[in-house]
C-alpha cells in the first residue's frame, strides 16, 4: 500500500520545522517592522537590529525611496508583461545589464528574478552529463541544488581547502578525459556563516594546473568587497579569473532579484537556455529601475561602504578587546561564537531581545556542531558607534550570564 504523503508530513515535520510550534512568530518568522534600518519594531518594541543583510543601508536611503516610489507610479508592477525572450524585454532591462557588466568587470550579464533561482538554474544550463562539477563543500542551498539537478558526476572538496580541491581536479580531470566533458569549479566569495571569503586566488591560481571553469556566487560580496565594490574577486585582484560571477540584489542593493555576467557568448548561451529565464515573466520594471538608482549610489557615494567598514572594523575589533571568539572572518559578517545548548541559546536570546533590546539571527545545531552557538551580526553602514558599544556592552552582560549557567533554566524562553 502506497504512503499517504500527508500523513507522513504531519509525523515529520522536517529539522526546524519540528520546532515550529515552539518558536513559531520569535524565533522563526519573527516580524521586524517600521523603516528598514538598525532600530526596528519588534513585538511593539523598538529594538536594535543587526540581523538584515542592508549592508549599505541603501533600503531607506532617501533616493532609494524616491527612485522606487516613482518608478512604481510611472510603471506598475505589472510591465514589462511575459518572459523577456518572448515579450517582456526593456531598454531599462539592457541598460541594467550594461551597467552591471562594468560594475563587475565582465563583457556581459542576464538579469535574473532572484538569486536563488539564478545560480541553480545557470549551473543546470551550463554542464550536461559529460561535465563534473567540483564544489566547495560548505556551498549555499542554491549551489547544492544546481548541483543536484546536474546528470553528471560532482566532486566535493573540504571547505576553502586548497589541497582537497587540488585532488578533486585530478579525479576529475581524469574521468572527463573518458568522457569528453569539462570541469565547472563552484565556490563562494564571502561564505555567509562563518564570514571567511572563498580562496579564490588560489583556485584561479589552479588553473595553471587543471583545465576548467571557475563559478562564484558572490551575494555577500558585490557592493561590500573591492576598490569599488566589485566583489570578492576585484579585492582578491583575480577577477578576470572569475569566468562565471553571480551576485544578487537581495543584499547590499536592497531588493530582489540577482544576475549573472560573463564572457558575452556565455551569457547569449544563457539568455537563450536558462529554463528560468526563458519560461518565466521578466523582472517587473520599478525593480530594474530601483536597481539602477542603486548601482548609481554604489558607484557615486563611496562614503556607504567606507561607513559600513567602519562599522565593521569597530564591532569586530571591539569583539575580539572584550574576549569575544569572531572565527576566520574577513568581511562584514560577524559570527560571534558561544558554547551552549539549544535550550540555553533560545533562553539567551530571548534574554537579549527582551530585556537588552537587541535583534540578531542564531545558528545552532543542526547548522554548527551540537553544543555551538553562533549569534550572528551584520553590521550596516547606517548603524553608530554608539550602536557597536551598545551591543559589545550587553554581550559581555549575557555572556557572563551563560558561563553562570543562568541560561539553564527552561521557564524564560516560553513565547
Ligand atoms: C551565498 C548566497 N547565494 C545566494 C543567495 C540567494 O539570493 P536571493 O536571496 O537573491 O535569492 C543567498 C541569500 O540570499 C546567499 O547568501
Amino acid at each position: 500500500m502506497a504512503q499517504d504523503i500527508f500523513e507522513r508530513i504531519k509525523e515529520n515535520r522536517g529539522p526546524i520545522g519540528q520546532h515550529a510550534k515552539a518558536s513559531h512568530g520569535y524565533f522563526t518568522f519573527p516580524k521586524l517592522e517600521g523603516d528598514i534600518g538598525p532600530h526596528m519594531i519588534f513585538r511593539g518594541k523598538k529594538r536594535l537590529n543587526w540581523s538584515l543583510n542592508n549592508y549599505l543601508g541603501l533600503a531607506n536611503h532617501p533616493e532609494v525611496r524616491k527612485a522606487d516610489t516613482e518608478a512604481a507610479a510611472e510603471f506598475g508592477f505589472a510591465a514589462p508583461m511575459g518572459a523577456r525572450m518572448m515579450s517582456g524585454n526593456s531598454n531599462y532591462h539592457e541598460q541594467l545589464e550594461a551597467e552591471l557588466s562594468a560594475f563587475v568587470e565582465k563583457e556581459d550579464t542576464i538579469l535574473c528574478n532572484f538569486g536563488y533561482q539564478a545560480t541553480l538554474s545557470a549551473i543546470d544550463c551550463l554542464v550536461d552529463r559529460r561535465d563534473v562539477i567540483v564544489y566547495d563543500a560548505e556551498s549555499h542551498a542554491c549551489i547544492l541544488d544546481g548541483v543536484r539537478l546536474h546528470m553528471g558526476k560532482r566532486y566535493v572538496f573540504k571547505h576553502n581547502d586548497i589541497e582537497d580541491c587540488e585532488k578533486q581536479l585530478e579525479r576529475a580531470t581524469k574521468l572527463v578525459a573518458e568522457t569528453g566533458g569539462g570541469i565547472l569549479v563552484i565556490t563562494e566569495g564571502v561564505f555567509g556563516m562563518r564570514g571567511d571569503q572563498g580562496k579564490l586566488k588560489e583556485i584561479v591560481d589552479l588553473k595553471k594546473k587543471f583545465d576548467f571553469r571557475l563559478f562564484v556566487d558572490d551575494a555577500h560580496g558585490i557592493g561590500t568587497l573591492g576598490a569599488t565594490g566589485g566583489g570578492t574577486g576585484q579585492e582578491q585582484g583575480c577577477q578576470d579569473g572569475i569566468d562565471i560571477y553571480f551576485g544578487t540584489f537581495a543584499k547590499s542593493f536592497a531588493l530582489i532579484g540577482g544576475f549573472i555576467s560573463s564572457d558575452e557568448q556565455v551569457v547569449e548561451y544563457l539568455r537563450y537556455n536558462m529554463r528560468s529565464q526563458i519560461f518565466a515573466k521578466a523582472l517587473p520594471l520599478p525593480l530594474v529601475v530601483g536597481a539602477l538608482k542603486r548601482l548609481e549610489l554604489m558607484r557615486t557615494q563611496p562614503e556607504l561602504k567606507e561607513n559600513l567598514w567602519k562599522i565593521t572594523n569597530a564591532l569586530q575589533k571591539g569583539l575580539i578587546e572584550n574576549g569575544f571568539e569572531i572565527g576566520e572572518t574577513n568581511t562584514c559578517v560577524t559570527p560571534v561564537y558561544m558554547n551552549g545548548s539549544i535550550p540555553e541559546s533560545t533562553n539567551l536570546i530571548y534574554d537579549l531581545r527582551e530585556n537588552y533590546n537587541i535583534f540578531c539571527s542564531m545558528v545552532v545545531y543542526p547548522v554548527v556542531p551540537k553544543g555551538m552557538i553562533i549569534l550572528r551580526l551584520i553590521p550596516t553602514a547606517v548603524h553608530t558607534i554608539e550602536d557597536v558599544n551598545y551591543t559589545i556592552e550587553c554581550f559581555s552582560k549575557i555572556v557572563g550570564k551563560l558561563k553562570a549557567g543562568e541560561y539553564m533554566s527552561d521557564k524564560i524562553a516560553s513565547v
